[in-house]
């Protein structure tokens, strides 16, 4: 049975905590939720009790929006991955294309910052994605296969396994206008297989989750999709109710899949 996750990256974005974390743990069983606030807000939602009893149930988990690709030094502004790990993360997301735009992380850094992560204990997600030039000129799966080969160089098979990958076309982040299914079903086959060219059968269970401007609307016909296995969500994971319907329609189809 396919396992989905449906996470939430609340950007530069801060719902009320505590309101937010009550609403969501009473969201269904059956899907795994992560969680990626603020770096200042880990802490606090890794320590309320609804959080940690989905935790010990492998349900909600806590992740960081990025991670630092050094462990210690003169780094103003750096956050590393074992003081993320420290304040209760899970996962670390890597590479987001807003990193990669206006930070100018490069697939060298977020390699480096994979690898960091795992170090750590911190499971990445890794974000990979074209743009809308890229897309027009042909170039989507090219790229975004290019991106996830590069950002898994060097890692060990056992590495591989703690990984998942996330497919955000940047031309439908936050834009209202999400892939087709069948485009996003098409780019998470070929991110899961240029994992499988490089790492074998390991990738047919590797989480390939698809963002951009998923909601509550069109999440049941892209979370239907074969290859994705979960949603990353920014906008519409702000709102608790809305998040919580999503992770119900995962939870209804995931339950389905395995009647
Ligand atoms: P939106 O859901 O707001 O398009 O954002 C997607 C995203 O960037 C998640 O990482």
């Amino acid at each position: 049975m396919r396992q989905l996750i449906i996470a939430g990256n609340w950007k530069l974005n801060a719902p009320e905590i505590k309101d937010y974390v009550s609403k969501l743990s009473a969201a269904p069983d059956g899907v795994r939720i992560v969680i990626f606030p603020p770096f200042t807000y880990i802490s606090e939602m890794a320590r309320y009790p609804e959080v940690i009893e989905r935790q010990n149930k492998m349900k909600i988990e806590v992740g960081a929006q990025d991670v630092s690709e050094r462990d210690s030094g003169a780094y103003t502004g750096e956050v590393s991955a074992a003081m993320l790990r420290a304040a209760g993360a899970g996962y670390a997301l890597i590479g987001h294309s807003e990193r990669r735009r206006y930070h100018g992380e490069t697939d060298g850094a977020v390699q480096r910052k994979v690898k960091r992560a795992l170090d750590a204990g911190l499971r990445p997600m890794i974000c990979v994605g074209e743009t809308e030039s890229e897309r027009a000129g042909g170039e989507t799966l090219r790229v975004i296969s290019a991106q996830i080969t590069a950002a898994l160089d060097g890692l060990s098979p056992e590495e591989i396994s703690l990984v998942a990958a996330a497919y955000e076309p940047v031309w439908a982040i936050g834009t209202g206008v999400s892939a087709s299914p069948i485009d996003a079903q098409n780019a998470c086959r070929a991110v899961r297989g240029a994992i499988g060219a490089r790492f074998g059968a390991v990738s047919a269970e590797l989480p390939v989750l698809y963002g951009g401007s998923m909601n509550s609307a069109n999440a049941a016909e892209l979370l239907a999709q074969l290859d994705i296995d979960g949603g990353l969500i920014g906008s519409a994971s702000l709102d608790a109710p809305q998040f919580c319907e999503i992770i119900k329609i995962a939870a209804e189809l995931a339950a389905s899949e395995e009647s």
